[in-house]
C-alpha cells in the first residue's frame, strides 16, 4: 500500500484568522508566573467563587436518582425548568412567556448567543456591537461569516447608536446590547432598554439582549429585561444564565428566550447539532429559579459587600473610581503611560495579581482594565493595596 504524506491538522482557515480566546492566553501567563513560583490573588476571570446554594444542591441530589433524567434530553429544554422560568420572568419583569414557542435551554449564555447569530446570519450580514464587548459577540459574527461593526458608547454608558453609518445600518441584521455591561458596569433603566427595541423595530433588526447579569444588581437597582417593552417580542431574544445570578457557572445552563421565529431556527440549528442541553443542569436551574428570592439577595449581599470594600481602598490609594450599580466587576483607567497588556504583566509578575486587560473586550477598552470581585472583602483589600503600590511603582 503506498503511504500518503500525512497532511498536518490545524485549525481551519476561519479558526486561524480569529486571535486566540483572551482569558486562554491569561491562562497560559498565570500559569508561567505560577510555574516561576509567584502566588497570584486571581481577579481576571469572572468566575463566581461564592457558593453553590444549599437549596439547589438538595435538588441536585435528589434529581440524580430520577430515571427519566438518564435519557436523552427534551430537544428545546425540560418542562420543569421552563415553568420555573415562566414564573421568575412573570415575577421579576412582569413577562408572560409561552414555554413551547419562546423558550429554549442552552448550555450557557456564551454558547447561546454564539448559536443564536449562528442560526440567523449570513455571510455578508452586519452585526452590530458594542464597542467594548464580551469577545463572544465578535467571534460568533466571525464563524458565522458576518461582518461586526462596532457601536460606540455615549458618555453615560449607553449605545449610541446615531453614530452607525447608514450603509452599515442598511446591511444589519442582529444589534447586540448588554446591559449591565461587562466590562464596562453601564446600565440602563427601561428607558434606556426601551430606546433599543424601537430601534431594533425601526431598523427591522434583531435585538439580542444579554442579561448575563439580570440579578446582581446593588444599592436597589433592578435590571430591566428588553422583554418588558411592549412590542419587544417581535424583534428580541434576550439570553438569560444560571452563571453569575445563582453562581452555578459550571452547571453550564442557561435560556433563550423571546420571539418564536428566532427561537425556531435556533431549534433547527440545535436539532441538527446536538441533542439538547443536559437535563441535571436544568433541573438544579430550575430549582434556583424557583427559589430566586432567597438564594439572590445573600449573594447580591456579598458582592456589593465586595464592590464597597475595593472601592473604598481603592479610593484611598487615590484611584479615580465609580462604584458600580450592578455586575461583578471595576472597570479602571490603566496608570498613565502604560499598555493595557503592559499593566497586567506588571501587576502579576511584581505584584501578584491578576486583572484582566481592557483590549481583551476590543480595541476601545484600550487604557482600562477590569477587575472581578471574585475574592471576598479582605482579599480585595489587599489587592487595592498591590494594585496602589503597583501603579506607584510604574509612575516614579
Ligand atoms: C456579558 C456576558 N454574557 C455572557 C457570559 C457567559 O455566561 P455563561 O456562563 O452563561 O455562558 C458572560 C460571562 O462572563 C458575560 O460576561
Amino acid at each position: 500500500m503506498p503511504s500518503s504524506t500525512p497532511r498536518p491538522f490545524r485549525p481551519s482557515r476561519l479558526l486561524q484568522s480569529i486571535p486566540p480566546y483572551v482569558f486562554w492566553d491569561l491562562e497560559g501567563r498565570k500559569a508561567a508566573h505560577r510555574e516561576a513560583g509567584r502566588t497570584l490573588l486571581d481577579l481576571g476571570i469572572g468566575s463566581p467563587d461564592q457558593p453553590v446554594p444549599e437549596e439547589v444542591l438538595a435538588h441536585c441530589t435528589e434529581a440524580i436518582a430520577r430515571r427519566e433524567l438518564s435519557r436523552y434530553p427534551h430537544f428545546r429544554g425540560h418542562p420543569e425548568l421552563f415553568g420555573a422560568f415562566a414564573e421568575y420572568a412573570a415575577e421579576r419583569f412582569g413577562i408572560a412567556l409561552d414555554p413551547t414557542r419562546e423558550m429554549l435551554s442552552v448550555a450557557g449564555s456564551k454558547e447561546g448567543l454564539t448559536e443564536v447569530v449562528l442560526a440567523v446570519c449570513e455571510p455578508g450580514d452586519v452585526v452590530l456591537i458594542p464597542a467594548i464587548y464580551y469577545p463572544v459577540y465578535v467571534r460568533a459574527t466571525q464563524l458565522a461569516g458576518a461582518e461586526p461593526v462596532f457601536v460606540p458608547f455615549r458618555d453615560d454608558g449607553s449605545l449610541d447608536l446615531d453614530a452607525i453609518p447608514a450603509a452599515q445600518l442598511a446591511r444589519a441584521r442582529v444589534l447586540i446590547a448588554n446591559y449591565p455591561c461587562n466590562p464596562t458596569t453601564a446600565t440602563l433603566d427601561l428607558a434606556g432598554v426601551e430606546r433599543l427595541v424601537a430601534f431594533a423595530q425601526q431598523h427591522g433588526l434583531l435585538l439580542i439582549s444579554d442579561l448575563a447579569y439580570a440579578e446582581l444588581g446593588f444599592d436597589g437597582y433592578r435590571a430591566p429585561s428588553a422583554l418588558e417593552v411592549p412590542g419587544a417580542l417581535d424583534c428580541t431574544v434576550e439570553l438569560h444564565t444560571a452563571s453569575k445570578s445563582f453562581c452555578m457557572a459550571s452547571f453550564r445552563v442557561g435560556l433563550v428566550v423571546g420571539n418564536a421565529d428566532v427561537l425556531n431556527a435556533l431549534d433547527v440549528y440545535r436539532t441538527n447539532t446536538g441533542y439538547g442541553n443536559a437535563s441535571l443542569p436544568q433541573i438544579a436551574a430550575a430549582a434556583a429559579f424557583r427559589a430566586h428570592t432567597r438564594i439572590v439577595p445573600p449573594i447580591v449581599a456579598e458582592y456589593q459587600a465586595r464592590r464597597d470594600a475595593l472601592v473604598d481602598a481603592l479610593r484611598a490609594g487615590g484611584w479615580p473610581v465609580n462604584a458600580p450599580r450592578a455586575t461583578m466587576y471595576l472597570w479602571l483607567p490603566v496608570p498613565d503611560g502604560l499598555d493595557d497588556w503592559q499593566w497586567v504583566e506588571h501587576c502579576m509578575a511584581h505584584h501578584g495579581v491578576v486583572v484582566t486587560p481592557g483590549s481583551a473586550f476590543g480595541a476601545a477598552g484600550q487604557g482600562r482594565f477590569r477587575i472581578s470581585l471574585v475574592q471576598p472583602p479582605e482579599q480585595l483589600r489587599e489587592a487595592a493595596h498591590a494594585l496602589t503600590r503597583a501603579a506607584s511603582g510604574v509612575l516614579a
